[in-house]
């Protein structure tokens, strides 16, 4: 009885001495892919062959799976959040419409939406009607590409996206406003937001498109936008979300324009990483077996399908992936 108490004291010791190592991962068979597309600015299911990470194809029988019918009524730049326990999905996009008479960017960038899309789930496949959440102040032009982190320690979602701020004595947003920047705030249901506040801004460089790739329980890489050169660059960060950053020089490609990162991790293969860099017209994809310091190189095509635009990548357990193949058939 003695030594069972001591054997066992002795297992909880080690248990509790390396959290991380004895965490559970949770196995993955496949990859969702929630995008738009430039034609119709409403949310698309891709569902990736098995545990393939660049071969796809359209679900629900080519149709959108969504419509926003809150804000413009178009949507963009989507983005899927789940928590740890992936007991609940929330789809963000960007309340925006070019297709819309009279767009102009200028327009959209000054008294544009300051809110974001939302929809709810408890299985990805019965969907909330859309909300539309308004997260930036009214000095803000826009609020656009939204993405979310779930975070363990403070049982919330911290949400990204990106604005440009006007005077608070310039209520027309007729004069010249700051440099786009990353704004912040955080949720715990995207119904109510606590105040935004600057995230990451650069004297001399507008920023957009900011995508986190998590590479522990608390570390990450980012991705961010150079609007100066429309190109994509990443930093390695140690600390946390609010921890310090660290440049990889250069951007990822020499090509321009690129943007809308969307990031993930080889479901079979440990240390391979993907970067889906949006040319202004499709996703093309990138990858690296060195995240560190990273080279990234065109992935495969075979299977990857055209047209697919900003969005987010997430890899799926076998009841996620069998419940959306079932949902939404191709
Ligand atoms: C963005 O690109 C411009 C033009 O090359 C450069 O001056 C600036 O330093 C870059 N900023 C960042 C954060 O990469
Ligand atoms: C990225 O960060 C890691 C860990 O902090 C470091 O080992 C690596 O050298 C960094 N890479 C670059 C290119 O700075
Ligand atoms: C975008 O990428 C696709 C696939 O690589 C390519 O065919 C197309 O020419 C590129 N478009 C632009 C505008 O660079």
């Amino acid at each position: 009885m003695r030594s069972l108490t001591l054997i066992i004291t002795a297992l909880l010791g080690v248990v509790s001495a390396n959290p991380i190592e004895t965490r559970q991962e949770p196995s993955y068979v496949g990859y969702l892919v929630s995008t738009f597309s430039d034609a119709l600015p409403q949310v698309h299911f891709y569902l990736s062959n098995g545990n393939s990470a660049t071969s796809f194809s359209l679900r629900n029988k080519g149709k959108p799976i969504l419509a926003s019918t809150v804000g413009t009524k178009g949507v963009r730049d989507i983005f899927l959040a789940t928590n740890t326990a992936r007991s609940e999905y929330y789809l963000l996009g960007t309340d925006l419409d070019i297709n819309a008479f009279g767009f102009s960017w200028d327009i959209a960038t000054r008294r544009g939406s300051r809110g974001i899309v939302v929809w709810k789930s408890t299985d990805l496949v019965q969907w909330s009607s859309p909300s539309l959440r308004i997260i930036e102040e009214d000095t803000a032009g826009m609020a656009w590409a939204p993405s979310a982190v779930w975070d363990d320690a403070t049982s919330q979602y911290y949400v990204f996206w990106s604005s440009r701020l006007y005077s608070s004595s310039d209520a027309g947003h007729t004069g010249t406003a700051s440099l786009d920047r990353i704004r912040y705030a955080t949720t715990r249901d995207f119904a109510t937001f606590s105040a935004p506040q600057d995230y990451a801004a650069e004297p001399d460089t507008p920023l957009i498109d900011q995508e986190f790739l998590r590479t522990g329980a608390d570390s990450f890489t980012r991705f961010l936008k150079n609007e100066t050169v429309n190109q994509v660059y990443q930093e390695n960060g140690t600390g946390g979300l609010f921890g310090s950053w660290t440049r990889v020089p250069g951007y990822l490609r020499p090509e321009s324009p690129l943007e809308g990162p969307a990031a993930f991790a080889d479901n079979t293969t440990p240390g391979r990483y993907y970067v889906w860099l949006d040319n202004y017209t499709q996703y093309v994809p990138f990858e690296t077996s060195d995240l560190q310091n990273p080279s990234w190189s065109a992935a495969g095509t075979s299977g990857f399908p055209t047209g697919l635009k900003h969005g987010s990548v997430t890899p799926l357990t076998q009841k996620e992936y069998d419940a959306i193949a079932a949902a939404y058939p191709v």
